[in-house]
């Protein structure tokens, strides 16, 4: 049994149904899941054996959910030591914007820079393509947990 911590970025409700949907299948698995809807710094640091796990869309040109901006402003002004966490990274995102997905790769490439090291590829699921996104993340999610 793990640990996992997982962490929302979303505006409009996607990103958190498909946290939701994954999170019980960790479950039903048999691990442990915390969801934060207003994701903190602080979450990924007082537990740091715990998995995490990212799922954000993206907004505006490509820009972060509000919900999710002061997780990635405390990331880049604080600069935390990230050593030993490990993490993976689905992105929710539109192919017809040229800043497709761009949201989960900023937190992507800023959690790396911090030492932490994610395990397997990121997804990023295009939802002009792939309705509903939940399937493709449970077979991405399956990988995932072979890989840590
Ligand atoms: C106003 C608006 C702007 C968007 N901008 C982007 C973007 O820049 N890049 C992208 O990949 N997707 C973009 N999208 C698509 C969303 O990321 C996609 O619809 C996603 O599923 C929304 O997830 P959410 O419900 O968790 O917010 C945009 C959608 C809207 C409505």
């Amino acid at each position: 049994m793990s640990h996992f911590t997982l962490l929302i970025g979303t505006t409009l409700g996607s990103a958190e149904d498909l946290a939701d949907h994954l999170a019980e299948k960790l479950r039903d698995l048999g691990h442990q899941t915390v969801i934060h809807t207003s994701p903190q710094l602080d979450h990924i640091l007082i537990k740091p054996e715990h998995f995490l796990l990212l799922i954000c869309s993206t907004h505006g040109a490509g820009e972060l959910p509000d919900n999710i901006e002061a997780f990635y402003q405390q990331l880049v002004q604080r600069l935390p030591e990230l050593d030993g966490l490990r993490f993976g990274a689905i992105g929710l995102g539109d192919s017809s914007y040229d800043t497709f997905c761009a949201a989960i790769q900023k937190l992507d490439h800023q959690l790396v820079r911090l030492g932490a090291e994610r395990i397997g590829s990121r997804l990023e699921i295009d939802v002009s393509q792939v309705d509903p996104p939940e399937q493709t993340a449970e077979i991405w999610l399956d990988q995932w947990l072979n890989q840590r």
